[in-house]
């Protein structure tokens, strides 16, 4: 029996989930400390610094009350390392010994042939590449371009950097020798059609050659980069069954190591960046690849790291695009600082223009985000009188939204010395800009916005205990449903599926099926049939309230007189809404047939 996730068998699942214990699973990237049922500890997910991360050993759940996210041990491992449900699955099976379907290796992850057989293309001309770089006549040109730029052949093998030779079909005559079928290595991006003729010639040519890894170290896709001058600058794979460059950072299944240990990333725009970090001794360092960030680039960065340090270009377009990505970054909870580089340079033209020390300096002396928003800002004022002022005027407004005083006064000094304004003015001018804000924000809606940029308020957490009746009912049901099936068949008989909630309602079809198949309760086993987000984390919620196990049927028929009652009490309402407006209206009769009909309603 399958749950239509891919082919996984429910047995694989099932003994995954015996063997990986939820506080062993979590233990090994969360510190928890026992208190009482619970294991709690600071959320790996978001920043925080009191811990609303919770563990329970006895329902093998993990839950935040910060964030939200929760679900079982193999929910933790694909949160946490960023795996699909079935890399999480088979990864998770080869640590605990389980025994793997026999055939073809296994068939956990759906099998697509021409997927199989694109990465092993891919892989084999990332080899091809390289070889032709470092071993033949082809290559000299190419070597001695990289060598003037200082990469020498460590580097060029870390990086797997290769060579594509200005010929039309080196790649197709060795994809050809090995089976591949042409058309099939044309849309996977390696080869181009010919313009008249039938036939196919190789898309890469008199290109150095930069292997594109997806997070797992396979090779999805290149960028060749032309000797020298001439357009295109880079020629990229395009878009396939194997590369989504929105959800692809360069480098990252080399760096991903580094960046789980210092909870940071070094974040690039360039190929070339990425590569003399790397040399630095930054491993943990990753680009965009020249387009813009992407959310789904962010949500990957925000499961792995707590802060990204932009290094971006020196130059205009550089500082621009690092203004962009900031709120990108702050909204997903991440901390921010910026590396500045000097005089329009990019971090790899540094690094080869001041060395290794100079450029750790940088890196290692990034600013915080308040202070790179006014060096940015003061490059658009020139520092003539009337400049001073309006870099002042909009400089004002960045420093007074800062919380700390300490900090507000930091960058007012700076900010005074700088423009050679008095500091005193300049405190009372953001004190003024600070009581105008304060008083807007407590009139206007959109505080969260204003304030506080993406971080969780202290406190704010998601109690339950504030939820209308109806909505509480039903979260109280499915938690005793969720521990047991006896609750649960009697709900089904006497609810069904019409709790008010939509998300309650899915996990009440849901575990209706579950207890069919006969299976014992047992909640990370249930949570792993859902294969969707948002339910796992509403079970974990609710699976995360202290309801006692033990109950009779009049609990459960309170419960459900409350969730049957708001559709009512909705209808009731809305009726003595439009009784008061016939009223108004003069329209007495409507309004007696309308009352009649709200205690015809009541009565039921
Ligand atoms: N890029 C791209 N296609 C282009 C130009 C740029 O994909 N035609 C991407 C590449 O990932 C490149 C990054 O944008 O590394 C930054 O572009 P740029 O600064 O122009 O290139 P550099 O990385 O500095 O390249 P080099 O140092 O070799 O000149
Ligand atoms: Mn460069």
């Amino acid at each position: 029996m399958s749950t239509g996730q891919g082919n996984i068998p429910d047995d694989v699942i099932e003994a995954v989930l015996a063997r990986s214990d939820i506080v062993d699973t979590v233990s090994k990237y969360v510190h928890l400390t026992k208190q009482g049922k619970y294991m709690k500890g600071l959320c790996p997910f978001h920043s925080e610094k009191t811990p609303s991360f919770t563990v329970t050993p006895e329902r093998q759940i993990f839950y935040c009350y910060g964030c939200g996210k929760g679900g079982n041990a193999i929910k933790f491992r694909m949160e946490i390392e960023g795996f699909s449900f079935p890399e999480a699955v088979k990864i998770m099976a080869e640590e605990n010994d389980i025994a793997l379907p026999e055939g073809q290796g296994f068939s956990v992850i759906p099998r697509n042939p021409e997927k199989e057989r694109l990465y092993e293309a891919h892989e084999l001309t990332a080899k091809l590449y390289h070889f032709l770089l470092k071993n033949t006549e082809h290559g000299k040109e190419a070597i001695a371009y990289l060598r003037a730029r200082g990469m020498h052949d460590k580097i060029i093998d870390q990086f797997q950097i290769g060579f594509a030779p200005d010929r039309w079909d080196t790649l197709v005559q060795f994809l050809s020798k090995r089976n591949y079928d042409l058309k099939e290595m044309e849309k996977g991006g390696l080869l181009s059609a010919r313009h008249e003729s039938d036939g196919f010639i190789d898309k890469f040519r008199g290109r150095i050659m930069f292997p594109i890894h997806d997070r797992n170290g396979r090779v999805i896709a290149f960028a060749g980069r032309i000797l020298g001058e001439g357009q295109p600058k880079y020629l990229n794979s395009p878009e396939s069954l194997l590369f989504n460059k929105s959800r692809t950072l360069y480098n990252l299944h080399q760096a991903k190591t580094s960046i789980r240990k210092l909870r940071q990333i070094i974040l690039c725009e360039g190929y070339g960046d990425v590569i003399s970090s790397w040399e630095a001794g930054f491993h943990n360092v990753v680009a965009t690849m020249g387009t813009s960030l992407t959310e789904q680039q962010v949500a990957i960065m925000k499961s792995m790291a707590e802060e990204v340090v932009i290094t971006y270009d020196g130059d205009k377009a550089g500082l621009a695009a690092a203004m962009k990505v900031i709120p990108m970054l702050e909204g997903a909870g991440l901390r921010v600082r910026i590396s500045v580089m000097g005089d329009g340079l990019d971090p790899d033209d540094y690094f080869r223009k001041y060395g290794a020390d100079r450029f750790r300096h940088i890196i290692e002396s990034a600013v915080s985000t308040t202070k790179f928003k006014l060096i940015y800002l003061k490059k658009h004022h020139i520092l003539l009188e009337e400049g001073k002022i309006s870099y002042a005027k909009e400089a004002l407004p960045i420093i007074a939204v800062l919380n700390s005083s300490t900090e507000r006064e930091v960058y007012l000094r700076e900010l005074s010395s700088e423009l050679g304004l008095s500091y005193e003015s300049l405190k009372q001018d953001c004190n003024l800009l600070r009581q105008s804000m304060q008083k807007k924000m407590s009139s206007g809606d959109n505080k969260e916005k204003r304030w506080n940029t993406g971080r969780h308020k202290k406190g704010q957490i998601s109690t339950p205990t504030l939820l209308p009746a109806y909505h509480a009912a039903e979260r109280r049901l499915l938690s005793l449903m969720l521990q047991d099936s006896e609750a649960a068949r009697y709900v089904s008989d006497k609810l069904g599926e019409a709790f008010n909630i939509d998300d309650h309602a899915a996990i009440a079809a849901y575990l209706y099926a579950y207890y069919a198949q006969d299976k014992p309760p047992d909640i990370s086993r249930f949570i792993s049939s859902l294969h969707d987000d948002r339910l796992e984390k509403t079970v974990s919620s609710i699976s995360m309230m202290d309801t006692p196990t033990d109950w009779n049927v009049q609990v459960l028929d309170d419960c459900i007189r409350e969730v049957l009652k708001y559709p009512r009490q909705k209808q009731i309402d809305q009726k003595k809404e439009e009784m008061m407006k016939a009223e108004r209206s003069g329209d007495f009769m409507r309004a007696a047939q309308i009352a009649s009909e709200i205690i015809a309603l009541e009565r039921q």
